[in-house]
Order: C-alpha cells, then structure tokens, then sequence
C-alpha cells in the first residue's frame, strides 16, 4: 500500500516525480503528493486529494523546480482521505514519505506534543518526521547520525525516504516492511516501491533488505544493514521491458492482463516442461525433492484471488496425487491456535509476495514444525520469496490492474505442475506428469479459444449491468471459480455477489431466488453435470433467471441463457472457465463506467494486517 519515488539529480524532476508516481497508482489512490527543495533550500510542498492527474493538475502553471525530492501515492490507514493527511509531511528541516504504519505513534506524539510540536494531520507519519526532527535538534547530529537510533523507537513498519533541506545533496531511504529499491542512473539515482516507476530511466537496480538505510547521492550510495554496518548489496540487471508496462491497444490494464493469459500461460511453460512428458523446476532442488518424497500433507495459506488458486489445488492435490490438502486465508492463519498435521508441508501463493497477512503467515509457520515451505510468487524480489525456503515463479509478467487475472491463471499453472511434480517424485502413479504436461501444452490455445466467447459475453453484461445482487454457483474444482467470479464481480462492478457450491442452494439460498437475481451457473460436462442439471432446475421452477457457461448446450427451459464455452480437458477447466467470468465482470464495469484499474478503497499489494 501506499507508493514512493524519489530522485536526486542534476535536473529540475518534478516531471519525472509526477510521471512516475503515476505508474505507482495501483499501490493506492486516495491521495498524492510532492515535495523538492528548491535553489533556496527550501521545500516546496503540493498535495492533493484524488489521483495523480489532480496533482498534476495543481501543479501545472506553477513554476516548480529542485533537484532532488520525493513523491507519494496514498492508500489511507491512519487518518482520513484528507489533503492534510497526505504526504509527504514536514517538520521544519526534514520532509518523509512513508509506506507502512507505526504501531506505536499515539505514544510517541504524546511525547512529542508535550515537547510543544503541532501535529497537522493524523497521520503516524507525522509522528516520524517530528520524531527525526526532535532527535537532530536535540543532539545537534546529521539525520543519517539520528536515524538508527530514532528507528529504534518505532514498533511497526516503516519503509520511508526522508530528505533534509538543510543538506540537499542527499536522499535517505529506510526499508523495513515494504519493498524499497534503488534505480541506480548516470549521474543521478532514485528510490521507489517498485521497479515500474524506474523503467526508463534505469535497468539497473539494488533490493534493499529488511532493516537497511541507504544514503542516495547523485554519484554514491552507501548502505547499513540492521547493525548500522555498511554493506554491499548486488545490483541486479531487470529484464521487465517498458513495453509490459503499457495499456497499448486497451482501454484498461485489467482488460491487457486478461488477453495476455494465453501468453503469460506460455512464459510460465516455458523451459519448465521437458521432452513432453517431465516438469522440470529449475528453483528447486534435491532438499525440495526429499521434501516432496516424505509430505503427507500440505497447507496452503493465501488472500483474496490467491486464495482461490489456492483451493482449485487442494481439488489437483486429492483427486490426482491422493495427498490430503487443507487451505487457509491468511489472516485465519495468523488469528488462531494452529495445530498442524503430520508431516506437512507449508505453501503461501501470492501475486505481490508483498501481502502483510501471507507475509506474517509464513513467519508463524516457521516456528511450527512444518516439513518446509514453499512460495508461488509472481515477484522475485518480494518479501514472500526472500524469507520463503523455496520458491516458484509465476512469470505472470507485471499486473497493473488491481484485480488479479494472469496472476490467478499462472498461478493455477504452477500448481498442476507441482501437483505432478510431487505425484511423480512420489512415484504414486507413472502416467499423471505425462499427462499433466500433454494437458498444459494445449492450455495457452484452450485459453485462445475461451477468449472469443468476448462478443457473447458482452451481450450477457449489456444485460446485467443495472442489476444490484448476483449469484455465482460452481460445484467441486468450479466452486472457487464461481467464488473468483463473485469476487471480480464485487472489485471492479461494485455489484454484490455470492458464490455458492451448487449443492449448498437449497440449504438456505434459494429463498433469495427470483426473477431480478441473476445466477451464474458454471455448469463443465462432466461427471457432475447431471446432478448440476437437476440444481439448475430447481432454481428454474422457481424463476430464477439463469446463466449457464457450459461446453453442453443446456436449454432444460426458458429462462435460460447458455454461453456455449469452447471444449476445455476436464484438469484444466477451472483455469478455463475463470477467463469468461473475468470477461463478464470487465464488461459489466465497463458499462457501469467504473475506474477498473483503481476500484475504490483497494490497492494492489496489501502490505498491512
Ligand atoms: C483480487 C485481488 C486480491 C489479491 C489479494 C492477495 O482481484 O487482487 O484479492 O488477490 O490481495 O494478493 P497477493 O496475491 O498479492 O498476495
């Protein structure tokens, strides 16, 4: 939550700092702000509440200039959606940006007021920067002498850039519970949340660590590990391409993530899928394989659209490799007495590998007993695959839009490859890796196909759009599609939606059905499909108005719409099937007119409890 950029350069950066800060938007959108220190040595501060395009807007005809500042984009904890509550905030000499929250602020600006400081926000950041201000003034130091020390009073998290215009050749950067990197230039450097605000002007980057502060010149940068000792870090070359970061020929980056499946599909496939019959991971080694061999369990813990990944596998993990499988949201997790099973073995899934929850999950389960633990992760350089054992890339690509699509699809990828994985290292049954890779070779082309029921799909939202309340049934492997499907539907549509395993409707649901609740029935042929028949008519002699998605044409009466969906292999079909409940919740918004990249109140990466 919450994005950062700053820069110090030998040029005036104000178009770079708004230009950038943009790109950080999926990260919160409630507030923006900037601050630079001008040819006086003054700061200039603006700030707005909105989006970055209002900051920009009071900006315009403005004649800013300074060289060195930093920016902010704010998804509000402490303290409303208010101007006075954006960042970044000052005291006296030094200004903050922060991305975190400071468990213990009430207690230190209580100590702070009494020293007779103004508070003008509500904020925790607040509470830092006087904090910083109140340590230089008392012991007379530089603020890269004070912070460590100043740190140390804080409980919570705090990644944060701070400058001082008393000395502005230099940007101080602290990283301690949110990403933090710094884009290293020709002459001049940069620090952001995350690497898409730097493209463009840098390939080259450094990840700093849990507890590091980093002192950013123009030419030099120096930093401290937890111990206040200097270390090295790499410097690591990306290979995200600008490209990836552009809508292109779309409207929204949700509908780009969504087209792109078949492709994000391929690049996970790819060099992980050998002589058509073995799944090779490359990240793993003979530690994870002896793991593998001696599980009897494994425990998947997520949030939200991961979640739901999530429980497709534990329907793979039964049905394929007889491995019993149990899977928990995240904040479950961490909010309960765990006792867990024999020999098991700890999985987190996440786009961000940023989600405080998940985050905190795995830290718990480390003192548990656990065989081992494993991420699927669509970032590398995230927290999740850091402090994780092992981990497996989604290779998504970057997803901008807040709701998670490629990220969904790849990660259900990984996991029917690791279910194969670990079916074959377990020897339990010869033919299924074989037939997991035959399988997800045609995957991307199934994909292909599903995505041209668009037409057909846009016809069913030109009719939904005004309604207030939906439901969305699936039966086994489709009930956390039919749960995606609801949950897309909530983000980007702001429609109410629930989602229920077919059978469970007449245990109570059913008393909502009427002519004004559409119902979504993911309806595959399979073996269940008769017993799905027979739900499907129980809400018709009700007049429930019905929507099948099935590869049968399925006309039992007439308030049924079939969306004829191409044929799909009945492993896959839950990564097939999402794509046109993707679809409809896009169309739907679209005709609603919502902002679908940047729904209200969620940010892409939860990175709070
Ligand atoms: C839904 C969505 C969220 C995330 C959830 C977990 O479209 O994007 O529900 O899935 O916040 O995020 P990650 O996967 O980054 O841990």
């Amino acid at each position: 939550m919450c994005g950062i950029v700053a820069a110090v350069t030998q040029r005036n950066i104000i178009s770079f700092l708004l230009e950038r800060i943009q790109r950080l938007e999926y990260r919160g959108y409630d507030s923006a702000g900037l601050a630079l220190i001008n040819q006086n040595n003054n700061f200039i501060r603006v700030r707005c509440v909105g989006k970055v395009n209002e900051l920009i807007k009071k900006t315009k005809n403005k004649k800013l200039f300074g060289k060195i500042g930093l920016a902010h984009t704010r998804w509000a904890t402490h303290g409303k959606v208010s101007e006075e509550n954006t960042h970044p905030h000052i005291s006296s000499n030094i200004a903050i940006v922060h991305n975190g929250i400071i468990e213990n602020s009430f207690q230190i600006r209580s100590f702070l007021e009494k020293k007779g400081y103004i508070f003008y926000s509500d904020t925790d950041t607040e509470v830092i920067v006087h904090l910083l201000h109140w340590e230089q003034k008392k012991t007379g130091k530089s603020l890269l002498e004070i912070m460590h020390y100043s740190l140390m009073k804080l409980k919570g998290n705090y990644s944060m850039v701070v400058m001082d215009s008393k000395n502005s050749s230099k940007l101080i950067a602290v990283c301690s519970g949110s990403p933090l990197i710094i884009g290293l230039g020709a002459g001049e450097n940069f620090i952001a949340s995350d690497q898409i605000a730097l493209l463009g002007v840098t390939k080259h980057f450094i990840y700093l660590k849990e507890g590091d502060i980093a002192i950013v010149k123009l030419k030099k940068i120096k930093i401290f590990n937890q111990n206040n000792c200097i270390v090295q870090r790499k410097i690591i070359e990306s290979d995200i391409k600008y490209e990836y970061i552009k809508k292109g020929k779309y409207k929204y980056y949700m509908e780009k993530e969504i087209y792109e499946q078949p492709k994000s599909i391929r690049n996970t496939l790819k060099n992980r899928l050998k002589d058509n019959k073995t799944i090779y991971f490359p990240e793993l080694g003979k530690k994870e394989t002896n793991i593998f061999l001696h599980l009897e369990h494994i425990h998947i813990v997520a949030c939200g659209t991961s979640y739901h990944a999530a429980m497709v596998a534990k329907h793979w993990f039964e049905s394929l490799a007889n491995i019993p499988c149990d899977v928990e949201v995240a904040s479950e997790f961490t909010s309960r007495k765990l006792a867990i099973r024999r020999k098991s073995f700890f999985v987190t899934l996440s786009q961000s590998g940023e989600t405080a929850d998940t985050l905190m999950a795995l830290r718990i389960s480390k003192k548990l007993g656990y065989l081992g633990n494993l991420t699927i992760c669509n970032m590398k350089s995230s927290s999740l695959v850091q402090e994780s054992d092992s981990y497996l890339l989604t290779k998504a690509g970057v997803e901008i839009g807040v709701a998670s699509t490629k990220s969904f699809t790849t990660q259900l990828t990984v996991l029917l490859m690791l279910v194969a994985k670990i079916v074959s290292i377990k020897k339990k049954e010869d033919n299924i890796e074989k037939k997991i890779v035959k399988i997800l070779t045609v995957l991307p082309y199934r994909i292909e196909e599903i995505l041209k029921t668009k037409k057909a799909i846009q016809n069913i939202a030109k009719k939904l759009y005004n309604t207030k309340n939906m439901l969305f049934l699936g039966r086994n492997d489709q009930y956390p599609i039919a749960m995606e499907g609801a949950l897309k539907l909530k983000e980007i549509a702001y429609i109410h939606a629930e989602a229920y395993p077919c059978g469970e409707l007449k245990h109570g649901p059913l008393a909502l059905i009427d002519k004004d609740i559409p119902i979504i029935i993911i309806a595959p042929k399979n073996s269940l499909l008769e017993k799905t028949k027979k739900n499907i008519q129980e809400i018709c002699t009700r007049g429930g108005l019905i929507y099948v998605f099935s590869d049968e044409e399925i006309n039992l009466e007439k308030n049924i719409t079939c969306l004829k969906v191409p044929y799909v292999e009945e492993i896959i079909a839950p990564i097939s099937y999402v794509i046109p409940l993707q679809l409809l919740a896009y169309y739907i918004a679209l005709s609603k007119g919502t902002n679908i990249d940047q729904p209200r109140n969620l940010a892409k990466s939860v990175t709070v409890e």
